[in-house]
């Protein structure tokens, strides 16, 4: 199915949604609890669809709601189908706030899937608490939260860095480059990676952060040309790394000298790259397209035969379809008169789940064990694995931090 057809079918859905799943009689009754049996059960699907971070958003949205089409072309569960309800937040903060406060109240949804940056998590987490919903994100974050209402399905930091930094000093030199976009993401990622560089003979050459959608990085290169590191560690995100990919690659930087090692360049940014500008650096994530397994290879075919064979799947669009498995998972644990975020959440603990990386878990502090992979890019835009965690590896959200850990809240970064 093309896009257009596609958008198309959302659009339908979204207007479905507007009944809030409640049938004339539920309303009457009144006191029946919203998701009683026999109800469909609304889920909310809050990805930007326009605006600057659609370009990943809506591959996260098509991931999510692929999920969903399976679960209901099987019977969904309990005999009961999903019922999606779009909201397109446009890439603004506070829309997304706005838009999750009303697919809560309005829709009733016991569940609300969303969100790329970590910008728009934070400004959706007050609002979720204060419902006590459900906020699944599947993005790789900075950890130093630890919300009982969010679903962290991404890595957090200890799972993209412990497998790289002491890999990238051996193999390419201790004199590392930091360059990010301004905001909390790559500030805490890089807290951690000093903390690593520190205890593994690694130094900081420089740091540097960028405004997010920043595009002219020549001053940014001509300092690389100056200081000469030996490794570039980037936390540049979406159309940014796109720009500095180019312009590092038009500089005629070798990544066999001066590799780019990315938290978050995935092949979604590899396509929009395009290959021979990417090959060679390298991106550390828990799942790349080509792994080599009947679960990812189910979901490649799946995601292509749905949205078009020119279509990548990648390291957040593969959590963003995997949680609704885990949603769906928690949920045949219910009783089906006690679908309720809280009774969601509870039986969310402990869900182990054959993901297209490998069998995630899902833990007490609703982070996830991930199997960390440190990738270099083709000239084909697709990542060939070179280094592989033999076990999963557990979320340590405050591993920056010595002697701070989960508390169950969520707004704790200072
Ligand atoms: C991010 O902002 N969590 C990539």
């Amino acid at each position: 199915m093309k896009r257009r057809d596609f958008l198309g079918r959302t659009g339908a859905l979204g207007v479905a949604g507007l009944t809030g799943g409640l049938s004339a009689p539920a309303l009457l009754l009144g006191a029946r609890p919203a998701y009683a049996v026999g109800d469909d059960i609304p889920v909310g699907l809050l990805f930007s669809l326009t605006g600057s971070v659609a370009v990943v958003e809506h591959t996260l949205h098509d991931a999510a709601l692929l999920a969903i089409e399976e679960i209901n072309a099987q019977g969904g569960i309990h005999g009961r189908m999903l019922r999606p309800i779009i909201e397109d937040p446009a890439s603004d903060p506070a829309t997304y706030a706005d838009r999750a406060r009303r697919l809560m109240i309005r829709d009733k949804c016991v569940s609300v899937f969303g969100s790329y940056t970590s910008a728009s998590r934070q400004a959706v987490l007050p609002v979720v608490e204060q419902r006590d919903n459900l906020y699944w994100y599947p993005t790789l974050y900075e950890g130093r939260e630890c919300s009982r209402n969010i679903m962290y399905g991404g890595a957090v930091p200890n799972q993209q860095q412990d497998n790289v930094i002491g890999w990238a000093i051996e193999n390419f030199g201790p004199r590392f480059y930091l360059i990010g976009n301004n905001y909390v993401y790559p500030k805490e990622e890089n807290n951690y990676c000093k903390k690593l560089l520190a205890e593994l003979g690694g130094e900081v050459v420089h740091e540097e952060y960028v405004p997010l959608g920043h595009s002219d990085f020549s001053s940014v290169i001509n300092r690389i040309r100056t200081e000469k590191p030996d490794v570039i560690f980037a936390t540049v995100v979406g159309d940014s790394d796109v720009a500095f990919a180019r312009q590092y690659h038009a500089a005629g930087f070798d990544p066999e000298e001066m590799p780019v090692i990315s938290l978050t360049r995935s092949e979604v940014e590899v396509q929009a790259i395009g290959g021979e500008a990417a090959a060679g650096h390298f991106s550390s994530a828990p799942y790349f397209m080509g792994h080599a397994t009947p679960e990812n290879e189910r979901f490649v075919e799946s995601y292509k035969s749905r949205f078009g064979g020119d279509q990548v799947t990648h390291f957040v669009s593969e959590a963003a379809y995997f949680q609704v498995y885990q949603f769906k998972a928690a949920l045949e644990k219910l009783d089906p008169s006690d679908v309720t975020p809280q009774a969601i959440r509870d039986a969310a603990v402990g869900v182990e789940l054959a993901a297209p990386q490998g069998k995630v878990l899902i833990d007490e502090n609703l982070h996830t064990h991930l199997w960390p992979k440190v990738a270099q890019w083709q000239a084909d835009g697709q990542a060939n694995v070179i280094l592989e965690s033999t076990e999963r590896v557990a979320p340590k959200p405050y591993a920056a931090y010595d002697g701070q850990t989960c508390t169950g809240s969520g707004l704790v970064n200072g």
